[in-house]
């Protein structure tokens, strides 16, 4: 039985992280329940993983912007949002950059994941960048959001080793498979009222 807690998920693409969350409501390792799943594109995978599993799923029109959405669009969104008493909202792989009208509706109450280890290679083609840069190690970093890019307290991070004949596609392919591991660890954390923020620290309290 999935837990009441009522997660909203937000995401662009395929949704391999929404679905890494709904398996760990299945299993107990999350104790709570995606509610409702938003994409800014109509045609996100995303959103076919959410109506298999009869859940909820919401094209929002984001408005005429690229990289962030209209306000009213996003004041909207927050409404969609609050309208489903959704308790914590995830940005899994969500490709647009918040702002107050979200983070004023949930303060303190929206996370994302990103395939870096930050403040390392924020934004987009990241693990080209860590190969280009010549990094031994990478990973990826679960955050709270603050209206900077991938930029708020960091909840916790996962490392991956380089290899010599890594390339982009490879080394994301590594890097997901933590990413699935990661988020859903996070979100417990964040049920279980373990976090708390003090300045850029989010410190993990003991069980
Ligand atoms: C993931 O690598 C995530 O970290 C980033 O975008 C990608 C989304 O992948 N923000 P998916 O849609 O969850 O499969």
């Amino acid at each position: 039985m999935p837990g009441e807690f009522r997660i909203g998920v937000l995401a662009s693409g395929r949704g391999s992280n929404l679905q890494s969350i709904l398996d760990a409501c299945d299993d107990g390792r999350i104790d709570g329940r995606v509610v409702v799943v938003v994409s800014d594109v109509a045609e996100a995978y995303a959103l076919e993983r959410a109506r298999r599993r009869g859940i909820e799923a919401v094209y929002h029109d984001p408005g005429r912007f690229r990289t962030k959405l209209e306000p009213e669009r996003e004041a909207a969104l927050a409404e969609l949002l609050l309208d489903r008493e959704v308790q914590l909202v995830c940005m899994a792989g969500f490709m647009r950059v918040i702002h107050e009208p979200l983070l004023n509706a949930f303060p303190g109450r929206i996370m994302n994941i990103h395939p870096s280890l930050l403040p390392a290679f924020p934004g987009l083609h990241v693990q080209q960048q860590a190969l280009d840069y010549g990094v031994k190690i990478a990973g990826c970093t679960v955050h709270f959001a603050n209206g900077g890019v991938d930029a708020g307290p960091i909840i916790c991070q996962g490392a991956v080793e380089v290899a010599e004949d890594d390339t982009a596609e490879t080394l994301a392919a590594r890097i997901l498979e933590v990413e699935h591991q990661l988020y859903p660890r996070a979100i417990q954390l964040f049920i279980d009222g373990r976090l708390r923020v003090e300045g850029r620290r989010v410190r993990v309290q003991p069980e």
